[in-house]
């Protein structure tokens, strides 16, 4: 019996060893292939089944925003006190979609604060908005504010060892006009960088920018007039007298502004009551509204550009 248990025994034990092999064997065809589907997985999960992940990064493409970026900068002149003004612009402007391409900064724009209670208040909006430039200059209506601000940017914003200017277009606007943004910065991007006047001639009627000024309601100027305005002896002698009109007196004086462009009708007067000068109906290709001087004027304006649109549904509030 023994052997034939034996024999049995050494049957049942070549049969396995077969079997361990062959299992061996398919263990090790699977593995490798498994090995090969997770390759190819891993490169098409990283990858999105383009080159292996452990080549090196490409270079990053040079800062090409940096460089077509069309940069826009709005000062807009009001006066320390104007609480409600500035909160309700902010408001207004930052909620505006950024344009692509572009970057606009905008900053309001007074001189040196007069109040204790401003020197807190003010402060206090700095720290929470960063949007305020303070001159060293007295609140003047008609002695130079002007001349301060486009002199004084220089300082600002310069930044040594860079050839590029801070800003393309810098602008002075009234607290009553309301920019859209988009418009402003594609009626700006195709025009010449150096030497433009930009905005609307004076008077309402004109339409020859090379001929008077642009109105005060907010015209743009190229960085190079910025800082000709700095160093040049013409605006220094010439302080007084309403603003916008000496500025156009600088430029006809000094021969700047080789380029100008008009932006009427892009740029208007809110369009009642009929009577108002300078009026034109709103459209979409509208840069800007000027003389918002109440609340009525603000809400129409708004209304039109369906400002409010992309409010989305929730729960939490109903606006009908
Ligand atoms: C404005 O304030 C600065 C800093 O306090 C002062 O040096 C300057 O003289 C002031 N300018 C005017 C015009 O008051
Ligand atoms: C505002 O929305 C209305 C209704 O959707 C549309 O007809 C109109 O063209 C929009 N206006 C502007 C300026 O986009």
């Amino acid at each position: 019996m023994a052997p034939k248990a034996a024999a049995f025994a050494d049957y049942g034990s070549k049969r396995f060893m077969v079997f361990c092999l062959v299992f061996l064997v398919l263990l090790c065809a699977i593995a490798s292939l498994n090995e090969f589907r997770f390759e190819a997985l891993r490169r098409c999960a990283f990858n999105g089944g383009g080159e292996d992940i452990t080549a090196p990064d490409p270079p990053l493409p040079p800062p090409s925003n940096e460089e077509e970026e069309l940069r826009i900068f709005i000062g807009i002149m009001t006066l320390p006190d104007q609480y409600l003004r500035r909160s309700f612009l902010r408001l207004v402007y930052g909620t505006q979609q950024p344009v692509p391409g572009a970057r606009i900064d905008v900053k309001f724009v007074f001189c040196n604060l007069t109040k204790e209670e401003q020197r807190v208040w003010v402060a206090l909006e700095i720290l929470r908005y960063d949007d305020v430039l303070i001159l060293d200059c007295e609140e003047n209506m008609n002695r130079g504010k002007t001349y301060t601000y486009f002199s004084s940017l220089p300082a600002m914003f310069s930044e040594p060892g860079r050839s590029e200017p801070p800003y393309h277009y810098v602008m002075k606007a009234d607290d009553d006009i309301y920019f859209r943004f988009g418009n402003l910065a594609e009626s700006l991007r195709p025009l010449p960088r150096t030497d433009l006047y930009y905005g609307f001639v004076i008077p309402c009627n004109s339409m020859d920018p090379f001929k008077h000024y642009m109105a005060g309601m907010g015209f743009a100027v190229s960085w190079d007039i910025v800082e000709w305005v700095r160093d040049s002896e013409i605006p220094r002698g010439h302080l007084v007298g309403p603003e916008d009109k000496v500025f156009g007196d600088w430029m006809r004086a000094g021969r700047r502004g080789r380029n100008r462009f008009n932006a009427k009708w892009a740029m208007y007067n809110f369009p009642e009551p009929p009577n108002l000068q300078c009026t034109h109906e709103f459209w979409p290709g509208t840069v800007a509204v000027h003389l918002l001087k109440n609340e009525r004027r603000w809400i129409k304006t708004l209304q039109y550009f369906n400002v409010t649109e992309r409010l989305k549904p929730s729960k939490l509030y109903h606006i009908e």
